[in-house]
């Protein structure tokens, strides 16, 4: 707080005959005002208290010189006198504004240090996931068999015994109903039931659409085994199914090459092994060169030098009279692939279980 006493004292002793002697006595005065300003200005309170002292209307220092000084002055001294004080007014007017400025912007960043988030805590960590391997090679599938111009369907979990098996020349008694164990909804053996492959929508579709047919069904199948490395009760298949006019064995041919080489790389050769399927005829399992070896014998392959990729064959003419095509003038290909097997072949997975955990140590890999 400045010493109001002390500038009194100052004011009181300077007496003023000559104009040299006011424009000293005022350079004091302006001598003294920067010297409390500077020492004043650190803190609010006190500059406001400083500022009363100097600028306040009823007893400041400016109101003082005024009183004391001005009016009192003698006609030769009044005009010396004006003049400084105006320009000692200023002065202070000046230094006012400058300081009153700087105290503001500090008591602004005062209050922004004092709001300031603090940054440098550890933040919670949202860990972001990965595509499951078995979605990946879905899509990889999916992508390859549409780029030659399949589209894409999909159907229903739970099916008719009539979709899973009779349309697609399975009858009642047939032995292949017993390979595929079934779990049936009801746990009766003619309701409805899980369906045991994706081959139901080769029906579905062909009920539905006209010829040309050239589509794909992903989804989930399932069967009654006992889970072990090997197999799960459910699984995921893809059903591809072309059906026109003059299709022959060499399209069906040509589509599994074109297909082997876009999945395994570009080398990789197939060949065809009898077997058997109610729905196609002939029926063939798919092999191809081993995707790690080239065909000369590994572990992966198990020294065959061969991987079993799916099954497949020529749609069986006894099938499209459950559809309404006419077999004299239709033909085509079908195949159905088990994705959970392609995708372990490919990417090195030992364990089916692995693929269900969800054990992020695990889907990171790929
Ligand atoms: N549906 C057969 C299976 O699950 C695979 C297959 C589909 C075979 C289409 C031939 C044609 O084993």
């Amino acid at each position: 707080m400045t010493d109001n006493h002390n500038v009194d004292q100052t004011l009181a002793a300077l007496g003023a005959t000559t104009a040299e002697q006011v424009v000293s006595n005022f350079a004091q005065v302006r001598a003294r005002f920067d010297a409390e300003a500077g020492a004043n200005s650190s803190d609010v309170a006190q500059w406001n208290a400083f500022l009363v002292a100097w600028t306040g209307r009823k007893s400041g220092v400016l109101t003082k010189i005024t009183d004391n000084w001005l009016k009192p002055a003698t006609p030769e001294l009044k005009r010396a006198v004006g003049q400084e004080l105006n320009q000692l007014k200023a002065h202070i007017d000046g230094v006012v504004k400058e300081k009153q400025a700087a105290i503001e912007a500090a008591a602004e960043q005062a209050a922004a240090a004092r709001d300031q988030i603090d940054l440098s805590l550890p933040g919670i960590e949202h860990t972001i996931g990965s595509r499951h391997l078995i979605r990946q090679t879905y899509d990889e599938l999916l992508r390859i068999f549409g780029a030659i111009g399949f589209s894409v369907v999909e159907g229903p979990e739970i099916e008719t015994p009539y979709y899973n098996f009779e349309a697609l020349n399975i009858p009642e008694h047939h032995p292949a109903r017993d390979n595929m164990d079934t779990f049936y909804i009801e746990g009766a053996r003619n309701g409805d039931l899980l369906r045991t492959h994706t081959s139901p929508m080769q029906i579905r579709t062909m009920e539905k659409e006209k010829p040309p047919v050239r589509i794909v069904v992903p989804g989930k199948v399932y069967r009654r085994d006992n889970p072990d490395a090997t197999h799960g009760y459910m699984f995921h298949q893809i059903e591809g199914l072309a059906v026109d006019t003059d299709i022959t064995f060499c399209d069906f041919k040509g589509t599994v090459d074109y297909f082997a080489r876009a999945f395994l790389g570009p080398k990789t050769k197939t060949r065809l092994r009898p077997s058997y399927f109610p729905f196609t005829e002939p029926s063939a399992e798919v092999d191809a060169t081993c995707h790690v070896c080239g065909g000369s014998g590994c572990r992966v392959c198990k020294q065959t030098g061969w991987i079993e990729l799916f099954g497949a064959g020529m749609v069986n003419p006894a099938v499209y009279g459950f559809v309404n095509y006419d077999p004299e003038r239709l033909s085509g290909f079908a195949f159905g692939m088990g994705v959970d097997r392609l995708a372990m072949m490919k990417y090195g997975v030992t364990e089916v279980p692995l693929l269900f955990q969800n054990d992020v140590r695990f889907l990171r890999q790929f």
